[in-house]
């Protein structure tokens, strides 16, 4: 017989934003909505918080969900229970890590399609595999993206939290990495073997150009900038994670991004956009491929995770307070009770 979670389990919790620029600060009982029928039912212990969850809850997101909404877009859990069916990589009490293709994961108990889920690795406690899915899949698939095995590259941020991964992920490969950084966070971008260069210095892209004899043949990036240009040889491609920028309407500006990078395919140097909601919502292996990839290279030591800074369910506001201070190479992560 299949159970509704609710007539089993204690209610479950969700932090839900209901208004733009509102963090929610107690969590609200969160009535299962879907039929658990074909779904997996999973018990979150934890998620992770960063940008795009702040952007989201002041309304300024791409693809931002409506008021009433729960941030959130990777968890780490166990499996209470499994629709008709089963699937064949998971089982009951199983630990499992996912990101869900709409924001939704700042909860405790979540219904979600068993292909989103992939195991975690024995030996990965479960704070540190939670620093994971979101960042650590982006920049691998925004390395992909680029789609090159010589190098040098540039990551924007090399000191944050995707491009730390980034970083991290290209030396891995044997790529030189170029990285952009303020004196804030060089130190870590430094430590993950990225050469350094201020991106407050005017003059940054000159000193690229002039380093690589002519500019990078790749770059992540998440600021949307156009000057970047003229830092990726004409034959390269800049990957777009974001269009961060300074803009005073950010929705704008990366909807504009978007169209200007989609539209730059076949330019020189061309564009990419990396989404990750979009990957996971359309090539689902794919992202369960390069998820339990990055969550066995964390494992085996392959690839080194930002400190855990862990904060209790109920301390949302100060998770979000250490998600906006972002201290170099330390992740915000919800410990859920
Ligand atoms: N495409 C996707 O699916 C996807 C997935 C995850 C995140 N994102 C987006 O990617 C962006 C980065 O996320 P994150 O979590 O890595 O953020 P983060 O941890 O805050 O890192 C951002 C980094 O950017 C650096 N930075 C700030 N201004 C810069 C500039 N003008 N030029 C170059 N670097 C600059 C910062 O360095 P300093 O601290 O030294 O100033 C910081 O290290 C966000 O917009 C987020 O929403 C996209």
């Amino acid at each position: 017989m299949i159970c509704h979670p609710s007539e089993v389990l204690p209610a479950p919790q969700a932090m839900r934003v209901t208004r733009f620029g509102d963090p929610p600060t107690v969590p609200t009982r969160s009535p299962g909505r879907r039929s658990v029928t074909k779904r997996a039912v999973v018990r979150v212990t934890h998620a992770s918080v960063g940008a795009t969850d702040l952007t989201a809850i002041r309304g300024k997101y791409l693809l931002q969900p409506f008021p009433r909404f729960v941030p959130g877009y990777d968890l780490i859990g166990t499996i209470e229970h499994l629709g008709a069916g089963g699937h064949p990589r998971l089982s009951v009490g199983q630990r499992v890590a996912g990101i869900l293709p709409r924001m939704g994961a700042h909860a405790t108990l979540l219904s979600v399609a068993p292909s989103l889920l992939v195991p975690v690795p024995d030996g990965l406690d479960s704070a540190t595999a939670a620093t994971a899915p979101l960042d650590g899949v982006t920049a691998q698939f925004a390395l992909d993206a680029l789609d090159t095995t010589h190098g040098p590259i540039l990551v924007q941020g090399a000191g944050g939290a995707v491009g730390g991964w980034a970083t991290q992920l290209a030396v891995a490969r044997g790529l030189t990495v170029f990285g952009t950084a303020s004196p804030r966070t060089r130190q870590r971008a430094e430590a993950l073997g990225a050469r350094v260069l201020d991106y407050r210095d005017p003059d940054w892209i000159n000193a690229l150009v002039e380093a690589t004899g002519g500019g990078v043949v790749g770059a992540i990036d998440h600021t949307g900038s156009r000057e970047l240009h003229r830092a990726v040889s004409p034959q390269g491609r800049i990957v777009r994670i974001a269009f961060d920028g300074t803009h005073r309407h950010p929705q704008r500006a990366t909807l504009a991004g978007f169209v200007s990078a989609t539209l730059r395919r076949h330019a020189h140097p061309s564009e990419r956009v990396c989404s990750i909601p979009l990957i996971v919502a359309a090539r689902r292996a794919a992202y369960r491929n390069t998820l339990s990839a990055v969550l066995t290279d964390l494992t085996t030591g392959a690839l080194l995770p930002p400190r855990v800074h862990e904060v209790r369910f109920e301390d949302y506001a100060s998770a979000l307070t250490d998600a906006e201070r972002c201290v170099p190479g330390s992740k915000a992560v919800l410990a859920m009770p």
